[in-house]
């Protein structure tokens, strides 16, 4: 990978607006971008990938597939894109894949947190649940998501807490502002994005 890439890894509960905030940072900003659960559903619905129906089973039970079957496709992802500056979203989620990662590339830049409270991811979700038609958008496996959030990412969030990395951005608040203060952090370390 070019030495002036720079990744910054964007983490929170399931619901907290990582691909919403993404969206509009990549539409007005030089920034590439991968959503790791969107890189999983493309090949869940491709019916030539060995692993595609594995994967559709571990989304629908609201648990994670494993690292072998994700970093290489992030990795690829970020190297490919056009931009210096990279949104990962959704990854790393577990300390096992974020070892995968530092195995094959440069650390990350930072980790942005998008933080709201678990009744307004829950209220978030069941209402993108009528519409999605997403495995997982529903009653049953948003409180299994939620949890491994808490049990597989925490731990990741934590690792990089002690390496000053970790930034904090308030998402229970409209998307605007939301974005106003996120990218005002993203600037602070892509000051011409
Ligand atoms: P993934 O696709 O990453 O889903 P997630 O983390 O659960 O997050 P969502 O996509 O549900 O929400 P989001 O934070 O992007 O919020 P959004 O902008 O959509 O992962 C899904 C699954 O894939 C995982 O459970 C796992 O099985 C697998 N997977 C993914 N990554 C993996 C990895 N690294 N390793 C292994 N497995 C992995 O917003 C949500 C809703 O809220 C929208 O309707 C939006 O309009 C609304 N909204 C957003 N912001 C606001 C706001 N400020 N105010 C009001 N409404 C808002």
């Amino acid at each position: 990978m070019s030495v002036d890439k720079s990744v910054i890894f964007l983490l929170g509960g399931p619901g907290c607006g990582k691909g919403t905030q993404a969206a509009l940072v990549t539409k007005n900003h030089k920034v590439g971008y991968a959503s790791a659960g969107d890189i999983l559903r493309a090949e869940a619905a491709n019916p030539d990938s060995p692993h595609g129906k594995e994967i559709q089973a571990i989304m629908a039970a609201g648990k994670l597939v494993p690292p072998e079957l994700i970093v290489s496709s992030i990795k690829h992802a970020i190297e490919t894109s056009e931009y210096k500056y990279f949104l990962m979203d959704g990854f790393p989620r577990t300390l096992l894949q974020d070892d995968a990662y530092r195995q094959v590339m440069p650390p990350a830049t930072a980790v942005v947190i998008l933080d709201a409270p678990d009744e307004v991811l829950i209220q978030r979700i069941s209402i993108r649940g009528l519409t999605s038609g997403r495995v997982d958008d529903t009653a049953d496996c948003v409180p299994k998501r939620l949890e491994g959030y808490r049990r597989d990412t925490q731990p990741v969030l934590e690792r990089y807490a002690a390496e000053g990395k970790v930034i904090t951005v308030d998402s229970n608040k409209p998307v605007e502002s939301v974005q106003a203060d996120f990218v005002g952090r993203l600037r602070a370390f892509w000051p011409d994005m």
